[in-house]
């Protein structure tokens, strides 16, 4: 069955840009959120988005309205009962997507694909928490998700071939290219990453160079749009350090251990520009 109609669970940064790439597309989109500020604020962020690509010409105005025609706000799981694709983006917990799969398991209906945008939790453990483990995967996007090109598909054990390829297939109607991974920690692209983020910690940790210095060599020295702390700080420092624990347990090896210093500043609350404290001053 086509996919034609999306639920995005979570209105976060991801969740809001995730529905917003998949209404451009042209898919028929619920943007859901318990949370009713975090809903209205997910559906402004989208309607300044789109509202900023029409000034810059990147899209008509009739584009921009026939796409908020798209997309409905949506404060209840029960909204997944006509849905052929749920995207969970939701807090990275596994007891909470864990919940989150269950109760989409019992709504939507028996065809519809279940999909995670988690950063690094098993995907095979999520299916397995459904009685429809071959229909789940993970769509990993990355930030901000209406610039970036990419996507992981994440296949979980069970995952079966015909659900990969139907979401491989909507990730080029999207626009955006995406990746066959297997599942394990981290995937590809936080299994490379993060290493080198928490590298750029130890880096400052142990005085090698200041903040400033160790972004300046990699931005001008590598050409990275950012530096490893800017980015740390746009990513958020708690996200950061919860990805480095999945690795270091999920792999067992010391070269993950993620670095004091990060430790720190999560246990301060410096979660980087979330908070207007990380490694850079926001406020
Ligand atoms: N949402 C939507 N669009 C955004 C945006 C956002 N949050 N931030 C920037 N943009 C758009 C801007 O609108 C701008 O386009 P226009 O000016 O034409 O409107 C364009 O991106 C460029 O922005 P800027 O000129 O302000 O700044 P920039 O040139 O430095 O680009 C950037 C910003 C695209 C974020 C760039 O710095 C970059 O690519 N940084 C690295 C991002 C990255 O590595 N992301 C992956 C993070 S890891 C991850 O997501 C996975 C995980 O699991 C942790």
């Amino acid at each position: 069955m086509a996919i034609q109609k999306v639920m995005v669970v979570g209105a976060g940064q991801m969740g809001s840009g995730i529905a917003q790439v998949c209404a451009q597309a042209g898919y028929d989109v619920l943007l859901n959120d318990m949370n009713e500020d975090a809903l209205s604020k997910g559906m402004s962020r989208i309607e300044g988005l789109l509202a900023r690509a029409v000034e810059k010409e990147r899209m008509t105005e009739e584009e921009k309205q026939a796409t908020t025609g798209r997309l409905t706000a949506s404060s209840t799981l029960n909204d997944a009962k006509d849905c052929d694709l749920v995207i969970e983006a939701v807090v990275e917990n596994m007891d909470v997507k864990t919940s989150v799969f269950k109760q989409l398991d019992e709504i939507a209906p028996k065809h519809a694909i279940l999909a995670s945008n988690t950063s690094s939790l098993p995907i095979t453990d999520i299916c397995a928490a459904t009685n429809r483990p071959d229909q789940v995967i993970g769509m990993h996007f990355m930030n901000p998700v209406p610039v970036m090109q990419l996507v992981e598909v994440i296949r979980g054990l069970q995952t079966s071939d015909d659900v990969y390829q139907q979401i491989a297939d909507m990730c080029v109607k999207l626009n955006k290219t995406s990746v066959e991974v297997n599942d394990f920690p981290g995937f590809v692209a936080n299994r490379i990453l993060m290493p080198m983020i928490n590298e750029a910690v130890y880096t400052v940790y142990e005085g090698v160079a200041s903040v400033e210095d160790v972004d300046a060599v990699m931005k001008l020295g590598m050409n990275h749009p950012m530096g490893p702390l800017t980015l740390a700080d746009f990513i958020g420092l708690d996200t950061c350090l919860s990805i480095m624990e999945v690795l270091h347990e999920g792999l067992g090896d010391s070269k993950y251990r993620p670095c004091p210093l990060l430790r720190k500043y999560v246990s301060a609350g410096w979660l980087g520009r979330k908070s207007g404290r990380g490694f850079y001053q926001y406020e």
